[in-house]
């Protein structure tokens, strides 16, 4: 704002980021337009509503504001959206309006490094119970949340201090992590932005519109997909109804509704205590519950009825495109 910004812009899936983004810009008295996915635009029209209330202008992606939003509508005006196609257009506003910023909610390590305040607190949290984590799980659409949680217990982990297993669970439709190729590849779908090494999918994979919209990326941050790499964190994939269905029981025992995305390591979560259950083993389980579901009901309203799509499990993915294989 003191540089003489006047808008920031920027890519939404679930409407969380791009809520987050509009009242931060709100308080700075700065303009807040967001892209975001057309299917989570139609699935959450109260996010949108959220976003607006906060002063920002919404448009569902791909849009008709921008050229590459126009180029991805005229071939298949059906188009769902996805992360990699609202961060193009996100990136071609700013390219044209030298007084707009573009801001990215996840993917980029710094990003990643800024959440690990969630595992700081927790780590202090653990201590105050005496335990440490045998598990410490949780979803990953583009990293942050996860790596916010984690990153700090694997820093104990790679200093000997620590012996916990790390799970990132990410949904069946969208596998990067269980089914993609260690690649250079672009961040969004037009390839507007610097290639990055990451697990993907390929950017111009269509992600079938599951309602954890803000797992529909094609990509994994860089600092993650090393670790992956590595095998120092493990992924896994779970399918949208085993996801609702893990939703539905965290509701009726917590009472808290969990985002569509966090459902994902609610799931696993309770897939290694049923499995420490069945084995007579005592562990303790840390698990990320990234964001509430309040605004999800419309997905969970059809999953009662049972109407929910089980598992949009892609046939073939986009990596002929790739620009260049590691
Ligand atoms: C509640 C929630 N959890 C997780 C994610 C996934 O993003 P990331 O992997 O960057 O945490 C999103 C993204 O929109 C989200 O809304």
């Amino acid at each position: 704002m003191k540089e003489g910004v006047e808008r920031l812009v920027t890519e939404t899936g679930a409407g969380q980021w791009g809520t987050a983004l509009a009242l931060a810009t709100a308080f700075f008295d700065l303009k807040c337009r967001v892209f975001m996915t057309r299917a989570s635009y139609n699935q959450k029209p109260y996010r949108r509503i959220m976003m607006e209330l906060y002063g920002a202008e919404v448009f569902p992606s791909p849009s008709s504001m921008t050229d590459f939003g126009r180029r991805v509508l005229k071939e298949r005006p059906d188009h769902p959206g996805s992360l990699g196609v609202a961060i193009s257009e996100a990136i071609e506003t700013v390219i044209k309006d030298p007084k707009s910023k573009y801001s990215l909610g996840s993917v980029l390590n710094h990003v990643l490094m800024h959440q690990t305040v969630i595992g700081q607190e927790a780590k202090m949290q653990m201590a105050m119970i005496d335990r440490n984590p045998d598990y410490v799980i949780g979803c990953v659409g583009g990293g942050s949340n996860y790596a916010g949680l984690a990153y700090p217990f694997i820093q104990d982990k790679l200093n000997g201090k620590l012996a916990a297993e790390f799970i990132a669970v990410e949904p069946t439709a969208v596998p990067s992590f269980t089914r993609g190729v260690y690649a250079y590849d672009f961040g969004d779908t037009a390839g507007l932005t610097p290639l990055l090494p990451m697990y993907t999918v390929g950017h111009n994979f269509v992600t079938p519109p599951i309602h954890a919209g803000g797992l529909r990326y094609h990509g994994k941050a860089p600092s993650m997909s090393i670790l992956v790499k590595n095998s120092i964190i493990k992924p896994v994939a779970a399918t949208q109804r085993d996801v609702f269905e893990a939703g539905k029981t965290f509701s009726r025992c917590e009472g808290i509704v969990p985002a569509p995305e966090s459902a994902h390591a609610v799931y696993m979560a309770m897939e290694i205590a049923k499995m420490c259950r069945e084995k007579n083993e005592k562990k303790v389980i840390l698990f990320n519950l990234s964001g509430h579901g309040l605004l999800d009901l419309g997905g969970y309203g059809e999953y009662l009825s049972g109407a929910l799509p089980d598992n949009c499990e892609p046939k073939s993915f986009a990596f002929e495109d790739l620009p260049m294989m590691i």
